[in-house]
């Protein structure tokens, strides 16, 4: 749900429950159904998976519920927000640097975003041709390699993405989108259920194998770059460090709490993660794939899930027009930071600054598409472009002002206050203190230190 829909009606959210599908509505979405899978995959399984867990409870909660808080207090854009609080409690302007860096962020992620959101779109139609029926692995992996390969449909979808985006900030159409997820989020949690149930019902003991690999503790596997990767992933997964959980925060009342929103906000998140990898890896076990494929892994292994159970077309072309749901939910959310930006600090109307802001977006992304294919050798310190980009912002950016984020909130903040608007008694302040000033701080700086060497 834009935040440009939200600032119309300015007011404030209806009640707790549209404002926690609208936070949630930013956090699910692609992270969790196509990134987490195959980034556990890549990192070694459940040292990954039991690492992104810790940090999404340790450190991206009390920095949600932090960005929520600053929010409510500046009740403005991100930068201005930090910049208002930062003056009203006496401390400099120069906090705005974490909105304008958090802007940046979202801006670079939405370019690789749109990418992968046009995949999705278009696996609706692959689904609905019947691509799928009798596939096993390898047909799948075909059907995926044939559709990167080819340029000129990566690039339609990829157009088709970022215009649906652009529309949906411009027009400021939340209504009708807000209707539709009210639909669509719970209608995507059904049919992962329906797919977990297959997964466990066709892979017989491959299911245990798939449990084994994503929550059976396996530390050896855990490396620096593992570390880094699941903190940046908790920033990306509750869409942290942009300003956009910020932006939300600005029209919250004040007798939402904070904390008991945010706690179901993380485990709705985390829910879909998880339900995603147990529907994800039982069919790459069963079927003999390969569990570190990278970006292709939902679109390789669930489409033989598809391909191969009763009513499976009709719940293929379902399963991928939600994840295109839950993936523009959180792209407009995106783009929101931008266009906000730009209508404020220059001559452009809101829509001028969205047709800018996407153009310029959506360029970057073709760069993003190329390094599936044509430009797949072009490489800056050792990285294609999507992977750099990639990089760039999860595991730098977004940690980086998530540490700034926190460290306004627990050091230059009037803490008195933060205590009674989060209502802790002696031992839960104590435990927040600790938290928010020393663990989390440290933590992020040596995990950024750590991930680097
Ligand atoms: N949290 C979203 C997801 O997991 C992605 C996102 C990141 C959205 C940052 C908004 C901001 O797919």
């Amino acid at each position: 749900m834009s935040t440009g829909t939200m600032k119309k009606s300015h007011s404030q959210w209806s009640s707790r429950m549209g404002f926690m599908l609208a936070a949630a509505g930013s956090a699910v979405g692609l992270g969790n159904i196509w990134k987490f899978p195959y980034m556990a995959g890549q990192m070694g399984g459940s040292a990954f998976v039991l690492t992104y867990l810790l940090f999404m409870f340790v450190i991206g909660l009390p920095i949600l519920v932090l960005e929520w808080l600053i929010g409510r207090r500046g009740q403005k854009n991100p930068i201005h927000t930090m910049e208002d609080v930062a003056v009203s409690e006496g401390r400099s302007r120069s906090w705005r640097w974490v909105g304008i860096i958090g802007v940046v962020g979202s801006f670079l992620i939405l370019s690789f975003y749109s990418v992968i959101g046009g995949w999705a779109t278009d696996y609706i139609f692959i689904a609905a041709k019947g691509s799928f029926n009798g596939a096993n692995g390898t047909i799948t992996q075909q059907i995926f390699d044939d559709f990167r390969g080819n340029v000129s449909h990566l690039l339609t979808w990829h157009t088709v993405f970022m215009a649906i985006t652009a529309l949906i900030v411009a027009l400021g159409v939340g209504a009708g989108l807000e209707r539709a997820c009210k639909l669509m989020m719970p209608g995507l949690g059904i049919l992962l259920l329906i797919l977990v149930g297959y997964a466990c019902y066709v892979s017989g003991p491959s299911f245990w194998v798939a449990c084994k690999f994503l929550f059976s503790p396996n530390w050896s596997a855990l490396s620096g770059n593992a570390i880094l990767a699941a903190l940046g992933h908790a920033f990306f997964s509750l869409s942290l460090g942009m300003g956009i959980m910020m932006a939300y925060g600005s029209y919250l009342g004040k007798d939402v709490n904070l904390l008991s929103t945010a706690r179901t906000v993380v485990i709705l998140d985390v829910i879909v993660a998880i339900l995603s990898g147990l529907a994800i890896f039982p069919l790459v076990f069963a079927n003999g794939l390969k569990v570190a494929v990278g970006e292709g892994l939902i679109f390789v292994t669930l489409p033989i899930a598809f391909g191969n159970m009763a009513g499976g077309t009709i719940l293929g072309i379902l399963f991928f027009i939600f994840l295109t749901f839950a993936a523009l939910t959180s792209s407009i959310s995106l783009l929101e930071p931008t266009v906000e930006l730009l209508e404020e600090k220059t001559p452009l109307g809101r829509k001028s600054a969205t047709i800018a802001s996407s153009i310029v977006i959506w360029a970057l992304g073709i760069a993003c598409l190329l390094s599936f294919n044509l430009w797949s050798d072009v490489k800056l310190f050792d990285k294609h472009i999507f992977n750099l980009l990639d990089y760039l912002t999860s595991k730098i950016m977004l940690p980086v002002t998530g540490l700034g984020t926190v460290v306004f909130g627990a050091w230059m903040m009037n803490q008195k206050r933060i205590r009674e608007e989060l209502n802790l008694s002696d031992f839960w302040f104590s435990v927040w203190t600790l938290l928010s000033r020393f663990v989390i701080p440290i933590a992020v700086i040596l995990i950024l230190i750590y991930g680097f060497m």
